[in-house]
């Protein structure tokens, strides 16, 4: 009785199998149709549109699925389809264009599909994305791990007023831009557009294939101001918050696999599908030689060469011999971790190839330690245990002789005030004029940017003994965007500035971006005649630009004596 329950059900289901099986339909007029008989949609040669899934269509008045480069200035256009693999559960559907392949790989059943991208002849890039612009009366709502709510209506655009690059000032005098819908790329686990009945998301278990660092944000959802589309964005390649990215993109590097999913809107569910999706990452059924030769870990345990652990230091494998920031790398493939509080670190599934490995504070005990640490030839080769274990790593530290510092040292803004995921305009509410003084006042009485006439001063006293010693004032900025020119003043004397003629500017603070943007550190030395027994530290800014919201990020400022 049992047996043959058993087997009538393996009977059913081997029938639907065979009914839900993915499938390429040539419809010989230079478009297809793909999917399963859960969904299907239609590709022209550049657009993907009429999305059917549950008997709904879901691009509706939208524009759709494509694949662009540089700004939106290249579309990728389809010349050819195939399936080029065939397996007992799926098919694996490319399009060619040009520049690449761009696969869908469709699962039996599966509301979705896997995608992933061959890079033939990209050129040197900048941007690359694939994106959905979906019916905006089905998909109300957009969700990030920064942001999640309804997305702004059109007509909320039509009565503000445009004041720059994708902003508008709405009547009530808020802000409105699609830079709010922004995130850190390699702390998402899924991010997407929905409403009451439909959701469709992006999945990405994987993340060695995108660019940048710990610290690489992307735009992920948004209103398109012109038309009313709902976005979801899949920047797989993205300076949105970046001043450089160029890089060179080798033939056959691969983005993803990453899976588009469809499902009734809820995120239970999605986020249930995502820890599917990282226990099967790397996808086994995905045939590329170098996608598949990887090492189950690379660990380590990185000590400060004063004995202090690590501890909780953000760590990266990437570029060797590396002529580029952590941030602006992007030709390869990167990896992402934190110590523990002892120092050790593990990096899971990393290809094959010889990387250097970094390392920087991220603030807490080691939040004083002003250097990178650097090993380069860093061989992550195939062992027996697939398992690349690396000895002794001491990262030499100066013993400093600290006077006062603000902020930890870690990249970010965090700490100081307004400070914290994406907000327009959050630097407005930054005070023309500020006094930390040392010893009595908070990281909070700091402001996390600078964009106004005035002067952030940091007030400290030094014994009479001292006074005639020399010392080095480090400051770090988390990110900077030209047009606001602060000068460093030690007791009225001018010790330098943070202006355009030094500094790459990079959009963030004028995006929305209130935690990082592109990090830079400076180092100005005081004599000692200038000291006295009070003393001040001014940064001021003595003029603006006309363009809003310019100026740098503080990441800390330390003062030590040399
Ligand atoms: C696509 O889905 C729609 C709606 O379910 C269906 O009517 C249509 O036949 C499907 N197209 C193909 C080629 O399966
Ligand atoms: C949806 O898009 C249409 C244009 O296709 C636009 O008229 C409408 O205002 C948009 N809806 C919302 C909520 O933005
Ligand atoms: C930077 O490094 C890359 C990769 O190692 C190398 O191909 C390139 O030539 C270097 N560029 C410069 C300017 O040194
Ligand atoms: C900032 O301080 C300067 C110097 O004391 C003063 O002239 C200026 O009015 C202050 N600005 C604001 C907005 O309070
Ligand atoms: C005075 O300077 C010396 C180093 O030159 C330092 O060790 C000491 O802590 C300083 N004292 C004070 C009170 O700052
Ligand atoms: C800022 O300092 C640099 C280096 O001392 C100098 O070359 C530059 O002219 C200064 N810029 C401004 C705007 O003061």
């Amino acid at each position: 009785m049992k047996y043959s329950a058993i087997a009538l059900s393996l009977l059913l289901a081997g029938t639907s199998q065979a009914k839900q099986y993915g499938f390429l339909k040539d419809n010989g007029d230079g478009s297809w149709i793909i999917g399963n008989d859960v969904w299907n949609m239609t590709q022209e040669q550049i657009y993907g549109s009429k999305l059917y899934y549950k008997d709904q269509e879901l691009v509706g008045e939208a524009t759709g699925h494509y694949v662009s480069y540089n700004g939106a200035a290249s579309n990728l256009a389809w010349t050819s389809a195939k399936i080029v693999k065939t397996g007992s559960n799926y098919v694996d559907v490319q399009f060619d264009a040009a520049e690449g392949e761009m696969h869908w790989v469709i699962f039996n059943g599966l509301a979705g599909a896997y995608q992933y991208f061959v890079n033939r002849a990209l050129p040197v890039l900048g941007e690359f994305r694939t994106l959905w612009r979906l019916d905006n009366e089905t998909f109300t709502s957009a969700y990030n791990a920064d942001k999640d709510g309804v997305l702004p209506p059109l007509s909320e655009y039509a009565i503000s007023t445009k004041i720059q690059d994708e902003t508008w000032k709405t009547p009530e005098g808020d802000y409105l831009t699609k830079y709010d819908w922004s995130g850190f790329v390699r702390e998402q686990e899924y991010w997407g557009v929905y409403g009451e009945k439909f959701g469709s998301w992006y999945l990405h278990p994987g993340k060695d294939y995108f660019n940048g660092d710990h610290l690489k944000q992307e735009l992920m959802n948004h209103r398109e101001s012109a038309t009313g589309d709902a976005v979801q964005l899949n920047m797989i390649h993205g300076t949105h918050f970046q001043a450089l990215s160029n890089d060179v993109l080798p033939n056959g590097k691969i983005w993803g696999p990453w899976l588009w999913y469809l499902n009734d809107g809820s995120k239970t569910d999605v986020a249930r599908r995502y820890n599917n999706e990282i226990n099967s990452w790397p996808y086994k059924w995905l045939d590329d030689a170098a996608y598949k030769s990887r090492v189950a870990s690379v660990t380590g345990k990185l000590l400060l060469s004063d004995g202090r652990p690590a501890a909780g230091a953000a760590v990266f494998l990437g570029d060797n011999h590396p002529n580029k920031t952590t941030l602006d790398m992007g030709s390869d493939y990167y990896y992402t971790t934190y110590a523990g509080n002892d120092g050790s670190f593990r990096f899971i599934d990393v290809r094959i190839g010889v990387y250097a490995l970094q390392a920087w504070s991220n603030g807490g005990s080691i939040g004083d330690v002003t250097t990178t640490y650097l090993k380069n030839d860093v061989d992550v080769s195939d062992s027996p245990t697939s398992k690349t274990r690396l000895e002794k790593l001491t990262w030499s530290v100066l013993k400093s002789d600290t006077i006062f510092q603000v902020g930890g040292f870690d990249r970010k803004s965090t700490g100081f005030a307004f400070s914290g995921g994406f907000g327009a305009g959050r630097v407005a509410n930054c005070p023309a004029n500020l006094t930390y003084t040392v010893g009595s006042s908070q990281e909070s009485d700091w402001c996390f940017a600078q964009n106004a006439i005035g002067t952030y001063r940091i007030a400290f006293p030094l014994s009479a003994s001292n006074i005639t010693n020399d010392a080095l004032l480090t400051v770090s900025l988390a990110g900077y965007s030209q047009g606001t020119t602060v000068n460093i003043f030690a007791n009225e004397v001018r010790i330098g500035n943070l202006s355009s003629s030094g500094i790459l500017s990079d959009p963030s603070l004028y995006r929305s971006g209130t935690v990082a943007g592109e990090w830079h550190q400076f180092e100005f030395p005081i004599k000692g005649s200038t000291f006295k027994t009070n003393n001040k530290i001014d940064f001021r800014v003595m003029s603006l630009s006309s363009s809003l919201w310019r100026g740098p990020i503080y990441d800390a400022v330390k003062l030590e004596w040399i």
